[in-house]
């Protein structure tokens, strides 16, 4: 969810106002992917990186995250939506720990929209966290199915689309692992302005892709058939 800061900067207006718009794009999403059935939805909130940020805008969106937490699960919960967490959460204040593991055991059993907002994570830890519980778990040797069970998102499918707003084309250290065959869609519209037209842009760009998974395309595959049979 990028460009809440330029959003702001084009207005004049500092910065963290551009994060409060932020969160209204983030609502007009739920609620897009609620109306829309899409089952999983998983917003890049807070990297790991984002502590480098001045600590009047980390204690802002820290805050700003508290707060949603506190006055929206019920909304949610309403709502038959699942919430989830990924990321280091060690690292947030015990309050806001209590509010995550609350908002999650209250919406546990929702069968709806899994939401599960990334913070303070990075990919990268993800992956050697993994491995370390993998190991205190006792496996000795690693495989990609061992490994996958250890990940932040082994409740969920492998994504099948990402949206990076903000102009940026990069990944940064977003779930890593788990992007290996998603469509990547990049798009230069700032975070706060990405509304209910703009994912269906997105969704109808994913929709004209042709997902092959390393495999052949499908004429290709007709006639290597065509050929092993004749
Ligand atoms: C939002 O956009 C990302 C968050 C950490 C919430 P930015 O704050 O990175 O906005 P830009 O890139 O400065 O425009
Ligand atoms: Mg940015």
């Amino acid at each position: 969810m990028d460009g809440n800061g330029r959003w702001a900067k084009e207005r004049y207006l500092p910065r963290v106002l551009g994060h409060r718009s932020g969160l209204k794009a983030v609502r007009r999403s739920v609620e897009f992917c609620h109306q829309n059935k899409i089952e999983f939805l998983t917003l890049f909130a807070f990297s790991s990186e984002n502590w480098r940020r001045p600590l009047e805008e980390v204690s802002f969106l820290l805050s700003l995250f508290q707060k949603s937490l506190e006055d929206e699960v019920v909304k949610l919960d309403d709502n038959n939506v699942r919430f989830k967490l990924i990321g280091d959460r060690s690292k947030f204040s015990t309050k806001l720990q209590d509010l995550i593991q609350e908002a999650e055991t209250i919406t546990h059993g929702n069968t709806g929209l899994t939401l599960t907002i990334a913070a303070n994570y990075g990919g990268r830890w993800d992956i050697v966290n993994a491995a370390q519980q993998a190991s205190l778990n006792g496996h000795a040797k690693l495989s990609e199915e061992i490994l996958s069970q250890y990940l932040q998102l082994n409740f969920a499918p492998e994504p099948d689309l990402l949206i990076r707003t903000g102009g940026e084309v990069r990944v940064s250290n977003f779930v890593i692992w788990d992007l290996v065959y998603t469509e990547l869609y990049f798009t230069d519209i700032l975070w706060p302005d990405f509304d209910e037209s703009c994912f269906y842009e997105a969704l109808s760009h994913y929709s004209g892709r042709e997902r092959r998974f390393g495999r052949a395309g499908v004429e290709q595959e007709v006639s290597m058939k065509y050929i092993a049979d004749s």
